[in-house]
């Protein structure tokens, strides 16, 4: 492990919802595992007025999300939570930051911290510049003795222009070193993986390009629908919430360049670059071919009703907001000319699976007669459930003649011994920004990247007449037609919960009186 410098970790928004759910737990689970520097201290601070021991009692002692089933829970809980301090920050974050500094200094001097300080924004970020400006008031901002980083959350902008003038507002007060813009799938290990399938293997990299990979897809699914973030959800869509940041974070690693070592910024230009080399869809005409927007509706699924989007708390009952998003596009570059990519995100799906397809070009000249389009090779990177990489190539069927059959060739992450220690997002995360590591930190021009390419399919759909919004029944793959998309024969792989089960497999539940449902 990376050695890790003595810190005080300062969290704007700390009554909030993500320091309870995610961030508290993740410095939990790293004091269990000793990963926390020995001179460490966490100050939570928002405008509600707490007290240590109230922080202590919500985030710790009293918190669902602070999960520890060991024999020494209690002595465990106890010590990690005199690393927890609070401080009230009165009205509004546009204030002035001396009494915080402050309290800062105190901690500093009481635990030895050297003045390294991270200042993370589990806030708005609408006030993310204000917050940034009155920590650069207050010479907190400044490096010198010790340093100071800067972790924000998603959402990262809400277009192109927005997110630039956050980078700019940001970088006015902190050097873009300083700055580490989260992403939490770059905390999946099975994300990370990406890179090591890609570049530490010699079978795969000279495949992976036009002259074999037929096409690409990416399936993003979620069982859920929006639930009580109706209010968030509706002002931003399928598109933002999960396409423009996770999902064009896969695409980067899945497209880019092989880096030519594991340094951050090398591994972060080439992902830039991938990005830049999208082909960015200008005309109304190309972006109603390539696209599909669609919004769940009522349905009944394991005979309970479930609400459509409209009707849900805090969407407007006429919202056209999107809660499937399906994208056709190219990538050009030497790699990738003419390779159509597939993305698809969407909530209300049948099932919550997350997955990577590379579908490889059929053999150049068939010498099996009966071969179907169907037994062409596929790589299958499974990012979430039942982690694993699957491959699948034909056989023969033994017997006579050659009539070859799909198999399967398959991984699983739950078979390495580590599979049980694999860290959570945010564990990790936490972890590498405490390092000063940004590899999986998204830089200002990924984001911006991101942004122009999603930018002009947001204007479409949201301004032009013939943008439509097709409805799904919630629990099905999306709307009727999101096959057209696909080139040819082609259709999407609708996975299943496992692996290596046939698309669209499912279990058909048994209720109790006996009678089945779906
Ligand atoms: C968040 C989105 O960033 O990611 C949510 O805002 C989504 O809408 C979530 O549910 C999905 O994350 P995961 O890790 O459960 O796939």
């Amino acid at each position: 492990m990376k050695s890790i410098d003595r810190q005080m970790l300062i969290i704007f928004g700390a009554s909030g919802d993500l320091t309870k759910r995610k961030l508290i737990p993740a410095l939990y689970e790293l004091h269990k595992g000793n990963f926390l520097p020995k001179n460490f201290v966490v100050l939570g601070t928002s405008r509600s007025d707490l007290t240590d021991d109230d922080f202590r009692n919500r985030v710790v002692f009293n918190s669902e999300f602070l999960k520890d089933e060991s024999e020494h829970a209690e002595a465990t809980k106890a010590e990690f939570a005199k690393k927890l301090f609070y401080k009230d920050l009165g009205d509004g974050y546009d204030t002035d930051f001396t009494p915080l500094k402050e309290k800062i200094h105190v901690l500093n001097d009481e635990f030895k911290i050297n003045h390294n300080f991270v200042f993370y924004f589990s806030l708005p970020p609408s006030i993310y510049e204000t917050v940034a400006k009155n920590l650069a008031a207050v010479d907190l901002s400044v490096e010198g003795v010790g340093w100071k980083r800067l972790i924000v959350e998603k959402p990262f902008g809400y277009s192109l222009e927005t997110a630039k003038e956050l980078n700019k507002g940001l970088q006015k007060y902190f050097r873009e070193s300083q700055i580490y813009r989260i992403d939490h799938y770059l905390g999946k290990e099975t994300v990370q993986n990406l890179l090591v399938t890609r570049f530490s293997n010699t079978i795969f990299e000279p495949l992976w390009n036009r002259n074999y990979i037929r096409h690409i897809e990416i399936t993003n699914a979620e069982s859920v629908g929006v639930g009580n973030r109706g209010g968030y959800y509706d002002k931003s869509g399928a598109l933002r919430d999960m396409f423009q940041n996770h999902l064009m974070q896969i695409v980067s690693i899945v497209a880019m360049e092989p880096p030519i070592s594991d340094d951050p910024e090398e591994i972060r230009n080439e992902k830039v670059k991938a990005l830049k080399a999208l082909r960015i869809m200008e005309d109304d005409e190309t972006i109603f071919d390539h696209t599909i927007k669609g919004q769940y509706t009522s349905a009944v699924i394991n005979g309970e009703i479930v609400k459509g989007y409209r009707q849900e708390e805090g969407v407007a009952p006429d919202s056209i907001t999107e809660t499937f998003a399906a994208i056709k596009f190219y990538i050009d570059n030497w790699r990738w000319k003419d390779v159509p990519f597939y993305v698809r995100t969407a909530k209300r799906m049948p099932t919550k699976v997350t997955e990577i397809v590379i579908h490889f070009k059929p053999s150049h000249h068939h010498i099996f007669k009966d071969q179907d389009f169907d037994t062409d090779n596929k790589l299958v990177i499974r990012i979430q459930p039942d982690e694993g990489i699957l491959i699948k190539f034909g056989v023969k069927v033994p017997g006579q003649g050659f009539n070859v059959e799909r198999a399967n060739m398959d991984f699983y992450y739950s078979d390495l011994d580590e599979g049980n220690n694999i860290m959570e997002a945010y564990e990790r995360l936490l972890l590498d920004a405490m390092q000063g590591d940004a590899t999986l930190y998204a830089r200002a021009d990924e984001v911006e990247a991101a942004w122009a390419f999603v930018d002009p399919i947001l204007k479409y759909w949201n301004e032009s007449k013939s943008a439509t919004v097709h409805g799904y029944s919630a629990g099905v793959w999306g709307p009727l037609h999101a096959d057209d998309l696909i080139e040819g024969r082609g259709f999407w792989r609708n996975p299943s919960k496992n692996l290596a089960d046939e698309p669209s497999y499912c279990v058909l539940n048994i209720k109790k009186n006996g009678k089945k449902n779906i």
